[in-house]
């Protein structure tokens, strides 16, 4: 990847820097027509509430990103854990044909009700469920039938950037899966090196507070690989990408081995 691509995809992350800063006034504001002014004290609050802005401006994936969601949802089958689904931008990439159970596990109830008409408007209703905790949280969880070896596929789109201890949770969605099931992955992740990972470094001291803790700087192949036997470890950098880009991806599936 040339200097150029890279100073490149650094002007494109400004942007979303930018954005970041220039909502939480808007996200404070929000915050206070809600009669919640209080929270904007509270670093995780306002931060939660900055990026739930921000998302439902900005979230929606350009036609390139599209297509790698499509390229990795359409592949779920079975009874589905999709992780931090959000506002439901992904849910229509599921084979109907396919998935029997989805549950939808987004820790963030500003986000249920655009979800949940993203579910109805893919036709979804009957066998989707939106859980509205954090996948750490194993003991609710464990109230909708999720646990060990419960899991015929998970699917993480760009989301394990933001779930807390990162290596323990991605341990205990190893253990969720199936012998032989699919953990599908399309996920920003740390550069290999180059000015992207410098940007990212300097960007990510404030990153994570703008983007309700998306961390920019997560080795998260490592964490995958780390977690378990794998049958199958194919996890890549999209292609015309090189993985030094700020906002760099690996996409792909792993297969837990049986
Ligand atoms: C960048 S958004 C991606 C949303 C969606 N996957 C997409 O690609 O459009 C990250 C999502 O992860 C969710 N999230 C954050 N922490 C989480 C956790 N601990 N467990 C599950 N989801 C989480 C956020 O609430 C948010 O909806």
């Amino acid at each position: 990847m040339t200097v150029l691509s890279q100073i490149r995809s650094i002007f494109y992350g400004s942007i979303y820097l930018t954005a970041g800063f220039a909502s939480l006034p808007f996200a404070a504001l929000g915050l206070i027509l809600k009669g919640r002014p209080f929270d904007i004290f509270n670093k995780s609050k306002l931060s939660e509430a900055n990026f739930t802005f921000l998302w439902s401006i900005m979230g929606r994936p350009s036609a390139a990103v599209e297509k790698l969601m499509n390229k990795t949802i359409s592949q779920a089958y079975g009874v589905v854990l999709d992780l931090g689904p959000g506002t439901g931008f992904t849910v229509h990439h599921f084979d109907k044909s396919k998935v029997t159970k989805v549950f939808g596990i987004e820790p963030n109830k500003a986000f249920h009700p655009a979800l949940q008409a993203a579910v109805d408007a893919a036709g979804l209703t009957d066998i989707y469920t939106i859980v509205g905790t954090g996948v750490e949280d194993s003991e609710t969880l464990k109230k909708f039938g999720i646990e060990e070896g419960s899991i015929d596929t998970i699917v993480a789109c760009m989301v394990l950037c933001s779930i807390p201890e990162p290596k323990a949770t991605i341990a205990q969605l190893y253990k969720i899966l199936a012998p032989g099931g699919l953990f599908l992955v399309l996920e920003h992740v740390k550069a290999k090196g180059g000015l992207g990972v410098i940007a990212q470094d300097l960007a990510n001291v404030v990153w994570p507070f703008l983007m309700a803790g998306c961390d920019l700087c997560r080795p998260t192949e490592a964490y995958l690989y780390g977690a378990g036997e794998w049958e199958v470890k194919d996890l890549k950098h999209p292609e015309g990408t090189g993985g030094y880009e700020f906002i760099t991806s690996t996409q792909g599936r792993l297969i837990k081995a049986k």
